[in-house]
């Protein structure tokens, strides 16, 4: 029986798993050299976890500088069969409620200063990110999320931009009259990596703030950002360990999306 092990990818706020059985930690290096972190493994259950905190253990990354190249390798080499990832959001919609939890479902990518592909020079791969979130997973994080007390949103567009800084005013009602419903500095290009490394992935979102489009509220602050992330970081974690609980046992089929074979249909340069 195939069984399933899952890559956490904890953001602002998840630096650790709670109950892993045999931890241990993992110093790895990858073509695209070292990740942001050592892999922190373990298991619940019969799941194998395997955990990375994006920004490094005492948040040394920015959102530009963290390896996402090295992290996704990272994964995929430790034997990962799906990737979570878990990161803080501001809201661009009203019902999104700061410490709320998006099932993010689509992404459009803002970012401009990163490595986003595995693939180039001298090989040619064009994946589909039509879909860029494997459904199944993404249905059974939100499931846990929900199980553990979690405010949940079931699907949503998630605007990733570069930062550090925030968005200015106009930037964030021009996202909002774009149909998103969060904005984050993170999920891309992860998203589009975990593809090429046809690893299913999904998103879990922490609403922490309404960016600054909403009049009445404050305009987003690293404050405000914190305390959110506090209160709601011991449910990104109790969600994590009901989701390795649900899976515990069950065997660990292919994403029903194709995405563990979606290469089959992307690369164009022959094999030599
Ligand atoms: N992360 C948390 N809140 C954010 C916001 N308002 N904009 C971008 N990234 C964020």
């Amino acid at each position: 029986m195939t069984q399933w092990t899952l890559g956490i990818i904890g953001g602002s706020g998840l630096y650790e798993i709670d109950g892993l059985q045999d931890r241990r930690e993992e110093t790895v290096e990858t073509p695209w050299g070292a990740p942001s972190d050592t892999l922190v493994r373990g298991r619940i259950g019969d799941v194998e976890l395997v955990f990375l905190p994006r920004h490094g253990k005492g948040h040394r990354l920015t959102p530009t500088g963290v390896p996402y190249r090295a992290n996704i390798a990272a994964l995929k080499a430790a034997g990962v069969t799906d990737v979570l990832s878990i990161s803080a959001c501001g809201s661009l919609k009203e019902q999104y409620v700061p410490g709320h939890f998006v099932a993010v479902d689509q992404f459009i990518d803002r970012t401009v200063a990163r490595e986003s592909t595995f693939f180039g020079p001298g090989m040619v791969a064009h994946v589909s990110m039509a879909r860029p979130v494997c459904s199944r997973l993404s249905a059974l994080a939100a499931d846990a999320a929900a199980a553990v007390g979690a405010e949940m949103h079931r699907g949503g567009t998630y605007l990733a931009m570069e930062g550090p800084q925030f968005s200015s005013l106009a930037e964030s009602r021009l996202y909002r009259q774009w149909g998103c419903d969060v904005i984050g500095m993170t999920a891309m290009p992860e998203a589009k990596l975990a593809r090429e490394a046809e690893l299913p992935y999904a998103t879990l979102a922490m609403v922490t703030d309404y960016d600054c489009w909403r009049e009445e509220e404050e305009a987003v602050s690293v404050t405000n950002v914190l305390e959110i992330m506090g209160q709601n970081s011991a449910l990104a974690r109790q969600a994590v360990v009901k989701l390795a609980e649900t899976l515990s046992g069950t065997e660990r089929t292919p994403s029903p999306d194709g995405i563990d074979t979606c290469l089959d249909y992307a690369l164009i340069t022959a094999p030599s």
